[in-house]
């Protein structure tokens, strides 16, 4: 297995090769308007060709910046949904499952500004005093509600801790060249910025600084990353049966036409957990509008064989799966003979552990699709920088030319500021005096 390829012959019991061939035109149509910008949502396609008009100056400004932390014990990367998940789900794929407990080579990249918890914010305070420690806050909009009470908070502790002028060193802002109130606030502070460009949105925004300097930081090579979303923004740009977004947009789409409204993304491998996570914010707040969209669902196996596995296998037939099944191990570990065999294992003695995960997945596949869920396949070669910047290209433009085929505009998300209103009104923000009243009304 040596390249990203979608494999999509266990669906065709649900839907054959014409009715997803079916979906091929508006598959083209979707390409030309995201190469052109004539589709809607076209004022946020600076994502399409960033990979190609990243400048090497900004990876290496990207880098500076991330060696500036050098001597922080902890860099905390402040942010929620778009400008959270990606470097969440990289920096999760490519770091030891147990880095936490082990000797660290260089800061360690915590979160914060993804919830509103207040333990969660109490533990961190309690864990970074006394400590060494960076910031790096990022917002779009410089406006939302849960980095900017993180921020507040462990600014004020980082100018105790370090003086306000050392803290200024330690703090990097990653939001809009002018507006909001995280410009205002880093312009008047004197702090080191990058700017997120007015045409990328925040759930494809992985491949600019928001999700680039937290990764650096960790110490992962984001030249890689960016070479390998090249390689795959160049083997995606043209429409035909080669091209892999294609066959997934369009096969997603003929299932879900089909009447297989929710997708499962699986893994094998307990380090892709939160690239679910990135995948089911770019589908669910891309798609899931105008009262149509694939609701995007995931799941680790074999871990939640024994969760899920019930349901998945004999529940309501509304679901298919695709699964990320990893190549290569970055490790090699056999499962050893034992005299006495009491557990009764020694018929998989000398086989490695990850070819009995293998075969768990076979067989998982096999039982689903013979209990009526249909799966797609994605391959991917091994979890390393190159492969990993692959399949985010590839996962976004698919998911452009799946939502422009599903006929939304899959760049908007307003649905999103709903419950903040409903927030603002209850926390009796100014200027939302009519909502409060109104909010306050229904709650009697
Ligand atoms: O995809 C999106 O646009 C959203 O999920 C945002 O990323 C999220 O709401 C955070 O917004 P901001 O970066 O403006 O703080």
């Amino acid at each position: 297995m040596e390249k990203i390829q979608v494999i999509n012959q266990n669906v065709l019991g649900t839907v054959n090769e014409e009715a997803i061939k079916a979906f091929y035109p508006a598959a083209a149509d979707a390409i030309e308007k995201l190469d052109k910008g004539t589709g809607a949502g076209n004022d946020f396609l600076g994502w399409v060709k960033l990979p190609t008009e990243t400048p090497e100056a900004l990876l290496d400004e990207i880098n500076d910046a991330a060696r500036a932390f050098d001597g922080c014990e902890y860099v905390v990367a402040i942010g929620i949904g778009g400008s959270y998940l990606g470097a969440k789900a990289v920096i999760s794929a490519l770091s030891d499952s147990f880095a936490e407990f082990k000797p660290a080579k260089g800061p360690r990249v915590l979160f914060a500004g993804q919830n509103i918890g207040e333990d969660y914010t109490y533990e961190l305070v309690e864990l970074l005093k006394g400590k060494k420690f960076g910031i790096i806050v990022i917002s779009k909009s410089g406006t939302t509600t849960e980095p900017a009470i993180a921020f507040r908070i462990l600014k004020e502790l980082l100018e105790t801790q370090a003086g306000k002028a050392e803290a200024a060193k330690l703090i990097v802002a990653i939001t809009d060249e002018k507006k909001g109130a995280l410009r205002k606030l880093a312009t008047e502070e004197g702090y080191k910025t990058f700017v997120i460009a007015d045409n990328v949105g925040g759930r494809f925004s992985v491949l600019t600084p928001v999700g680039l300097l937290p990764i650096a930081v960790a110490g992962y090579d984001i030249k890689a990353l960016v070479a390998g979303a090249r390689e795959m923004q160049a083997s995606t740009a043209e429409a035909g049966e080669e091209n892999i977004a294609v066959k997934y947009a369009a096969t997603r789409n003929a299932l879900y036409q089909a009447g297989k409204k929710i997708e499962i993304l699986v893994n094998y491998n307990p380090k892709l957990h939160y690239f679910a996570e990135w995948w089911k914010q770019l589908y669910g707040e891309s798609e899931g509008k105008d009262l149509k969209g694939i609701f995007p669902a995931s799941v680790d196996f074999t871990t939640d064989l024994h969760s899920m596995g019930q349901w998945i296998q004999d529940g309501e037939r509304t679901i298919f799966e695709t699964v990320i099944t990893v190549g290569e191990q970055a490790h090699k570990m056999e499962i050893p003979a034992d005299a006495d065999n009491l557990d009764g294992l020694n018929y998989i003695a000398g086989k490695r552990i990850d070819e009995v995960n293998k075969m768990a997945e076979l067989g998982t596949r096999i039982a689903h699709v013979d209990g009526g869920v249909p799966n797609m396949i994605i391959t991917l070669p091994r979890l390393d920088e190159k492969c990993l910047g692959g399949l985010i290209y590839f996962f976004e433009i698919a998911c452009g030319i799946s939502g422009y085929i599903l006929g939304v505009n899959p760049f908007n998300q307003p649905g999103v500021e709903d419950y903040k209103r409903n927030m603002f009104a209850l926390l009796n923000k100014p200027g939302y005096e009519e909502e409060s009243k109104a909010i306050q009304a229904k709650l009697k």
